[in-house]
């Protein structure tokens, strides 16, 4: 049993500590068992009684020093446990909530330009194709009936690779149309195939880029004629834009590997920039029928044989398509250009979406 002043600094003791918070509660620990603390004051008190006193009270006073421990403690742990619970509430994940759009990275308007097309032409039942960007000078002219010294290599600002001796020489591929060589070589018609791809000019302001990108296309087959390559042309510029009955007119033009060739405008307005709008008239392309030699270049019999083959940028059908102005933001790798015009990889191009 505590005598009466120390069962009156046990219950003023107790209450504070019952009640205090973290700091407090250190506060308290500090005036109570601290070097200077009443407690320790009591314990020291000691050292000054004759023996007999000294027993009982050390007694009391250590029993009222345990208590105070033992009540502190406590509290400390009551407080630590409030914290923690407060803490886990806090940060609890909430596994209910709904994944939050990746904020870093889009598809690139190009690669969805070419998933587009591939959707597209992938159900009209053609296959894809690639080629190397550095291609021989063969594919890439000769055997497209465009001979060394022919002017028509002029139309093309061509980046030439140095040839060592006893090598072929070799370019960066000006157009993907090398890839119908390829193609002819190695497989027997019927062939009908897309080529999107990388292709290589010395040339560079606002609408021209050194490396920019096209898609070829080729149909071999017996019977194929210019009524086939205007259908195909019409269709596929039509789910491309997305433009019902998207006004397509072939205009008379050379390629040396076509005979007779055209040029690709799709209909617009100048004025609004509006797809299959207005009287407008915009090139997007060149396509033709595939030139006799060509196809005998590819020891296909051009008697038993016919087909078509166009090219159009890639940039340019992406650039009309998104009102994309300048050509030279596809190359920067900005990212608040690709957040701009980029697209949600959750949502893959499809026909279903009715492009
Ligand atoms: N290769 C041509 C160019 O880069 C585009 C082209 C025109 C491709 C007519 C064709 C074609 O397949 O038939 O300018």
């Amino acid at each position: 049993m505590l005598g009466d002043d120390l069962k009156s600094l046990l219950d003023g003791a107790l209450r504070e500590i019952g009640t205090a918070d973290a700091e407090g509660l250190e506060a308290l620990r500090v005036s109570l068992l601290g070097k200077n603390g009443s407690v320790t004051t009591l314990l020291k008190s000691l050292g000054g009684m004759d023996p007999e006193a000294r027993k009982a009270a050390g007694t009391q006073i250590n029993l009222l020093k345990t208590q105070i421990t033992d009540a502190i403690s406590a509290r400390r742990a009551t407080l630590d446990e409030a914290a923690l619970a407060a803490r886990l509430a806090a940060e609890r994940i909430d596994v209910t909530q709904p994944p939050r759009p990746e904020p870093q990275g889009a598809i690139h308007p190009l690669s969805r330009t070419t998933e587009e097309i591939a959707a597209i032409f992938g159900a009209m039942g053609f296959a894809i194709k690639d080629g190397p960007d550095i291609e021989s000078d063969w594919n890439n002219f000769s055997a497209l009936n465009i001979p060394a010294h022919h002017p028509a290599r002029a139309m093309m600002d061509t980046f030439y690779l140095t040839a060592q001796p006893n090598e072929r020489p070799a370019v960066l591929r000006t157009h993907t149309s090398p890839v119908q060589i390829r193609t002819m070589l190695n497989e027997r018609p019927p062939i009908r195939i897309i080529v999107p791809g990388r292709t290589f000019r010395a040339d560079h302001d606002a609408t021209h880029s050194p490396m920019f990108h096209q898609c070829e296309g080729l149909v071999i087959e017996e019977g194929i004629t210019l009524a086939h390559l205007k259908g195909c042309l019409s269709d596929f510029l039509s789910a491309f834009f997305g433009v019902p009955n998207l006004p397509v007119r072939l205009r008379a033009s050379y390629f040396p590997f076509t005979e007779p060739s055209m040029e690709v405008d799709i209909g617009w307005s100048r004025k609004t920039g509006e797809i299959g709008g207005g009287t407008d008239w915009l090139e997007i392309g060149g396509s033709g029928m595939v030139h006799p030699n060509v196809l005998a270049n590819c020891g296909i019999d051009p008697r038993k044989y016919q087909g078509f083959a166009f090219g159009v940028g890639l940039e340019r059908i992406t650039m009309l398509k998104h009102g994309i102005n300048d050509l030279r933001l596809f190359y920067e790798s900005d990212v608040r250009w690709l957040r701009h015009y980029g697209f949600s990889p959750l949502t893959p191009a499809s026909l279903h979406e009715g492009i």
